[in-house]
């Protein structure tokens, strides 16, 4: 009988060790060991891939670095300009992709409404529907690719049998969690099932040269469950991200071997599928009949894209001792440290008053460029006078009040005067000296004071 053998893992970071720890020497989390089964099957550490469906085939050799021809990187379109533009032009032949959100968000609607608008041959593997349930789906979504076939399975070893009998063009894997293989005794879900599974689909693909995309769930952190090694063994990784209670949906990508990674793509989820959102800078400003006070647009990048955006700020006195700052989608210390410069350069008395920020749609901003905008959202909530209209800011504010210029300026202002504002204050510290773009009016200062008192006098 072969020996059982068993090994120690770290349920956060994946960390193996021979016998039971309290805190991961890797990650230092307490109480994250859990044992599981390592029995193997035979001693040989073939793929498996091989082993089923190909035989043994001839080793590679090692070659000299210039008799290494590339060639340029054989894409294919999704069909869907949005993931397109976040896979950094299309799906890349032979690459692994790996896709994480949390539950109900959409990472299942996205891949069988690529699967069955692309007219490849794709297998869609899932452990957890039928193809009944997964149909009732795909007729929501309209067209139907008759090359599209489903398949529910949760043994590696069945789902390699059926690629080898079909030959797809593409495999969906929902999810990489519900997989296991029998070479290992451990229970599907577990970290060697995982990275099991995900090494031999990662064979597979590279061998095969057919792309593969897998679903991964989160925990409650947002990471994608099970080891990061995942992560590290996957060419590109995306991230499915959103209030579920909202229409809107956004795909990162978080590691992309071929291509950038600060693309991004936006949808907006419908009764017949995901739409995706061409023009985002249109949804996320908010069209008010009656103008508020502490509202501003800025101008951000995401990726290449230029994207505006709508701050709305709330200030009011605070009831208790110690006034809360809270924010939505936006760092609370770089709020901290624009309040202390409204604070301490314009006299703007803020230590007593509560400050709320929200980014709309959604959106998390990490961009500086937004400084000028929370600048002003807050002064016009703390003054309750409404900004102007059609007016947009661009400009990061540094700690002695002073405003500079950010990248990319010029794109930014072109998208703001393409989306109708026809007034633009960006810094006059370091940017060129651009008067007006298109029909708007470009106001530079070198100051946030200067800013503030050509707004509101
Ligand atoms: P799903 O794609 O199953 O999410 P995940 O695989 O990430 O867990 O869930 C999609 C959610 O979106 C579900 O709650 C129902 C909703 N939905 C729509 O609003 N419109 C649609 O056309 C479809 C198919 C789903
Ligand atoms: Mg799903």
């Amino acid at each position: 009988m072969a020996k059982t053998k068993t090994a120690f893992f770290c349920q956060n970071c994946g960390a193996q060790s021979a016998k039971w720890v309290g805190k991961c020497p890797s990650c230092g989390e307490w109480n994250t060991y859990v044992e599981e089964l390592l029995q193997k099957e035979d001693n040989s550490n073939a793929s498996l891939w091989q082993k089923e469906s190909l035989g043994n085939r001839s080793r590679n050799q090692p070659r000299e670095i210039q008799d290494i021809t590339v060639e340029k990187l054989d894409r294919f379109s999704s069909g869907d300009g949005e993931l397109d533009r976040v896979l950094g032009g299309g799906i890349v032949n032979g690459s692994l992709v790996l896709i994480g959100g949390d539950p109900g968000i959409g990472k299942s609607t996205l891949l069988l409404q690529v699967a069955i608008r692309l007219s490849l041959k794709i297998l869609y593997v899932s452990g957890e529907e039928s193809p009944q349930q997964i149909k009732m789906r795909a007729d929501r979504l309209g067209i139907i690719n008759e090359k599209c076939f489903l398949l529910s399975e949760t043994s590696l070893e069945d789902v390699f049998n059926q690629v080898a009998q079909l030959n797809p063009d593409m495999v969906v894997i929902d999810s990489i969690q519900t997989l296991h293989s029998s070479r290992l005794d451990a229970t599907a879900g577990s970290i060697s099932q995982v990275r099991e599974c995900t090494g031999q689909l990662m064979r597979f693909a590279k061998e095969t040269n057919t792309p593969a995309f897998l679903i991964g769930h989160i925990n409650k952190e947002g990471n994608i469950a099970g080891p990061k090694v995942l992560e590290h063994m996957v060419d590109t990784v995306l991230q499915f991200e959103g209030d579920r209670n909202m229409v809107y949906r956004i795909l990162r990508n978080t590691k992309n071997r071929f291509g950038s990674t600060d693309e991004l793509g936006i949808y907006r989820m419908h009764d017949s599928g995901l739409e995706e959102v061409k023009n985002p800078s249109e949804i996320l400003i908010s069209d008010h009949d009656t103008r508020l006070s502490g509202v501003a647009i800025g101008a951000l990048m995401e990726g290449n894209r230029p994207l505006l955006i709508e701050v709305q700020a709330l200030v009011s006195p605070a009831t208790y001792g110690t006034p809360q700052r809270t924010c939505t989608g936006f760092d609370v210390k770089r709020l901290h440290m624009l309040l202390a410069v409204l604070e301490k350069r314009l006299g703007v008395r803020l230590s007593t008053q509560d400050v709320f920020l929200n980014i709309t749609g959604g959106l998390r901003v990490d961009d500086p460029s937004l400084d000028l905008a929370v600048c002003a959202a807050v002064f016009s909530s703390y003054n309750d006078i409404t900004l102007p209209e059609k007016t947009c800011f661009v400009a990061e504010v540094g700690l002695g009040g002073e405003m500079r210029s950010v990248n990319r300026i010029e794109t930014r202002m072109l998208e703001a005067a393409k989306l109708g504002f026809s007034e633009i204050y960006i810094s006059s510290n370091g940017g060129g000296k651009v008067k007006s773009i298109k029909d708007s009016q470009v106001h530079a200062f070198p100051a946030l004071r200067d800013a503030l008192q050509d707004l509101f006098g």
